[in-house]
């Protein structure tokens, strides 16, 4: 490409916010990082340097599961290396019955499986609001939700957004458009940066009352948390999602659930009545313009279904022993967290957000990796260390996390 194209459509094209984020992958060894060695997740970078991985969203630690693999492996052999038809044209076995399987563990009529969470809401929101529907979005729900609303605005929906847990606001926005008879409110489930988990009987209640439909992107809490949640079991059991989380039924609600996190496998669903199900095959562009993904992570995904029947609660118990472990050390410390609920998603918050990318090395030189959040991927003020805890994490990665983060406390002026 010649030169002037190039900054043309790149350097000139850096937003100030995004540039911020650009500077940092300069600058940090813990954004842009290279693996060489990711086996067992025992983390390994070009320099020979080993990580313990607090970045992974593999809850469940099904990704290096030896059956989960074999699973992937035999359907490569016998159904080859990807699906080879948008899922109008044609599909293979395995995801109809990953959808059965689906529907089956959150309890309703249908699931349709789609290649990303990223393309379900690119594809699903504006299918669900065509040309006169409206969206209520929360205003912390994921980006992806928010393009989903500014693809559907193109075609003639409404797109307001209210914020967060504030539902006297979102109820007087409910009047305000009462006349507009589709009316979707989009949240977040389990809150990507908290942890914190959505008030969906506070939603359900105005969704009934206003006769709206709310949409649950549960991309992190699928597979964590699940029905009946008691003493012994905090997350709850089966892992089958918010919704089932406060026990509430689906007349007014559709779920979304994502596979590349508790998982370990691709792809995404939203669990629905059946005549949704088949409205979106023709109607949701993911189905009929792009592929499905591979038929190896319906295959993985089905294995660790069966996992989670065999053991699924016993490995969440383990989940939640080791994020209360990470979160007493850290407190201990002196560290803000922002977990409310123990849901192994811990924000470290960090005063100083100017003082992110000296922390990182630190904490990268300690043999940690974790996301950064810095601004604008967050509110200014609120930058923070994203730690996920995993199951295949051990105690003594917890403690080596620990440690780490007592190696910080003097840059932060902790100490
Ligand atoms: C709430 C939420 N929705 C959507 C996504 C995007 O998921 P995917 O990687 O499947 O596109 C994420 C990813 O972190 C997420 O947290």
């Amino acid at each position: 490409m010649n030169t002037n194209l190039e900054a043309l459509f790149t350097d000139n094209n850096l937003s100030t916010q995004r540039k911020l984020i650009s500077d940092i992958c300069k600058t940090s060894p813990m954004f842009d990082c290279v693996l060489h060695k990711v086996k067992n997740r025992h983390l390994v970078d070009g320099k020979g340097h080993w990580l313990a991985d607090f970045a992974t969203q593999d809850y469940l630690g099904f990704d290096f599961e030896p059956r989960v693999i074999q699973a992937a492996v035999d359907a490569t052999k016998e159904y080859g290396t990807v699906v080879a038809w948008c899922r109008l044209v044609a599909t293979v076995d395995l995801f109809n019955r990953a959808e059965e399987e689906i529907a089956n563990l959150i309890g309703t009529e249908a699931a349709s499986i789609f290649a990303s969470t990223t393309l379900l809401n690119h594809g699903v929101i504006p299918a669900l609001l065509g040309k006169d529907g409206i969206l209520f979005l929360d205003k912390s729900g994921h980006a992806t939700m928010y393009e989903a609303g500014k693809i559907a605005r193109d075609s003639g929906s409404k797109l307001v957004s209210f914020p967060t847990e504030d539902y006297d606001e979102l109820e007087k926005l409910l009047i305000e458009h009462k006349e507009i008879p589709k009316k979707l409110i989009a949240v977040d489930g389990v809150n990507s940066m908290t942890g914190d988990y959505t008030n969906l009987p506070a939603l359900d209640k105005l969704a009934k009352k206003y006769n709206a439909l709310v949409y649950v992107d549960d991309a992190h809490g699928f597979g964590v948390v699940g029905e009946r949640p008691d003493s012994d079991n905090p997350y709850g059991h089966k892992g089958n999602g918010l919704i089932n989380y406060f026990g509430l039924d689906f007349e007014n609600m559709v779920y979304i659930g994502c596979f590349s996190k508790a998982y370990g496998s691709f792809g995404s669903f939203i669990a629905c009545s059946k005549r949704l199900r088949n409205f979106l095959i023709s109607q949701a562009t993911p189905h009929d313009l792009g592929g499905a993904g591979p038929a190896s992570a319906m295959a993985a995904l089905l294995e660790g279904i069966k996992i989670n029947k065999e053991r699924g609660d016993n490995i969440r118990k383990r989940i939640h022993e080791l994020t209360q472990r990470a979160l007493k050390g850290l407190t201990e410390l002196g560290y803000d967290t922002y977990n409310k609920t123990l849901f192994p998603i811990i924000s470290v918050h960090l005063e100083k957000g100017d003082l992110m990318i000296e922390a990182s090395k630190i904490l990268y030189e300690n043999h940690i990796l974790l996301t950064l959040a810095p601004y604008p991927m967050v509110k200014r003020g609120n930058e923070a260390f994203r730690i996920t805890v995993t199951s295949t994490n051990t105690e003594e990665e917890i403690d080596q996390l620990i440690k780490a983060f007592s190696e910080c406390k003097k840059l932060l002026g902790m100490s």
